[in-house]
């Protein structure tokens, strides 16, 4: 349970606020490399932390974020045409590169024209392009290093990525992805109106007592015969590697390990060590609305196209999107909860993973009230994730830097499953199953 005030801290993140200022110190993915698909393709509108910008793609192929009012009289330039290395507002015709300066004043004679471009400039970020996705730094100053995450480090043909729009603050959707006890629920399946695991949705009793099943679908059932797992966080350089303990067969544990990367980032559990690794980054538009940007990487082989396809086409932590990339089911339309479905198929009604954990942090209100809720040990990831952001926020306000702010290696990491003997202590766990790439030490 967090004050009033901590709430309010926790959640703004707009210019001049305690978090704003700590997002300010980190790069952060603006939108998809696809979005700006050619150069002079159309500018697109971009709010990043309540700060409304353009981006655009000029002739050369270089990105441009820029403020999204014309020094002139305020058009937007969203109008704008993208032309000739440049950007030109289209009610005056003033013009300006991708770094903001102001080039060209055509409604001025020669000599006011050049007395004015000087101060006529406009706000312009720092940007790279990296892993098919836009990252801007909207901080003041030299930005770091870029954090290098492995699914930007893979060949193209290794990693897919997406986002999708999310109608509630920030916070309590990254918290949705720090808290995976709810697996055990929200995303369990039903069978003869009990839960059950979701490769066991649609079978009889006969074939489910029948099935030799492999580890990678024991798991589902084990999600749902332990739902009170047990967790434990490991504090690095970046943020923290998160792990839930469940009770599996025999004298076995079976881990889920998630990554938190400060400040927004998550790389999730679901996998071993051969299959495609899953993460998302919370981005937010206002405090009311995120982006959240989607990864999905193999670091040992490219993706199949039939891969690609289903993650297109919304599967796993990948929601079913529009070519605004809204999703399908969303809250207007209550997410096309489906009741029938919910006595028979799943504990929630609703298709799709990703759709269920959205219409569950839109249903805690635009802002969560965490003034008013009462935590139970499965919740300690949260507690967590809340306490480092705020430490962030105290090292910003004294003038250092925010954690892994200055070691962009240490975002080098990989989260997952893994199963081990309840002898064995966690600590070997993790290191079996991920060396260092579980988290550098502090
Ligand atoms: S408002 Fe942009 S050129 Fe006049
Ligand atoms: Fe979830």
């Amino acid at each position: 349970m967090l004050t009033a005030a901590e709430n309010k801290t926790l959640t703004e993140t707009g210019f001049e606020t305690p978090m704003g200022d700590v997002f300010r110190r980190y790069w952060t993915p603006a939108l998809l490399s696809r979005e700006l698909p050619t150069p002079n393709s159309g500018p697109v509108r971009l709010t990043l932390l309540g700060e409304d910008f353009i981006a655009f793609r000029d002739s050369n192929g270089e990105i441009g974020i820029v403020n999204a009012r014309c020094p002139h009289r305020n058009a937007n330039l969203f109008f704008g045409r993208n032309e000739d290395c440049g950007l030109r507002c289209v009610y005056h015709g003033w013009k300006f590169d991708v770094h903001g300066n102001c080039v060209d004043i055509p409604n001025a004679s020669p000599e006011v024209a050049s007395r004015l471009k000087p101060d006529a400039g406009i706000r312009a970020l720092q940007v790279r392009e990296w892993g098919d996705v836009i990252w801007a730094f909207l901080g003041d100053g030299e930005a770091p290093e870029l954090p290098q995450f492995e699914f930007a480090k893979v060949p193209p043909s290794h990693r897919f990525v997406s986002k999708k729009f999310q109608q509630c603050n920030w916070a309590q959707a990254c918290e949705g992805g720090l808290d995976t006890a709810h697996f055990s629920y929200l995303h369990a399946g039903i069978n003869d109106g009990k839960k059950v695991g979701l490769h066991q949705v649609g079978k009889s009793r006969e074939e489910i007592a029948g099935q030799n099943e492999p580890t990678h679908r024991a798991r589902f059932r084990w999600l749902i015969e332990d739902g009170e797992p047990r967790f434990t966080v490991l504090d690095h350089a970046a943020g923290a590697l998160m792990c839930a303990a469940r009770t599996a067969d025999s004298d076995d544990v079976y881990y889920r390990m998630t990554q938190f990367l400060m400040p927004n980032h998550s790389l999730a559990p679901g996998n071993f060590p051969e299959d495609n690794n899953l993460g998302n980054t919370w981005v937010p538009i206002d405090d009311t609305s995120c982006w959240i940007f989607c990864y999905c990487w193999n670091p040992d082989r490219p993706l199949r196209e039939d891969e690609c396809r289903q993650l297109a086409s919304g599967s796993g932590i990948f929601a079913e999107v529009d070519d605004r990339y809204v999703p399908l089911r969303q809250r207007e339309n209550d997410y096309l909860i489906d009741r029938d479905a919910q006595r028979n198929e799943s504990y929630t009604g609703i298709r799709g993973i990703s759709e269920q954990d959205a219409a569950i942090a839109d249903s805690q209100g635009l802002i969560v009230d965490r003034t008013n809720e009462m935590l139970v040990q499965t919740d300690l990831g949260v507690v967590r994730f809340r306490q480092t952001m705020f430490d962030a926020a105290a090292s910003v306000a004294s003038g250092s830097e925010p954690l892994g702010a200055d070691r962009p290696d240490a975002y080098f990491v990989r989260s997952g499953d893994a199963v081990a003997s309840s002898k064995s202590k966690l600590e070997d766990v993790v290191s079996a199953r991920f060396g260092q790439m579980g988290g550098y030490p502090r």
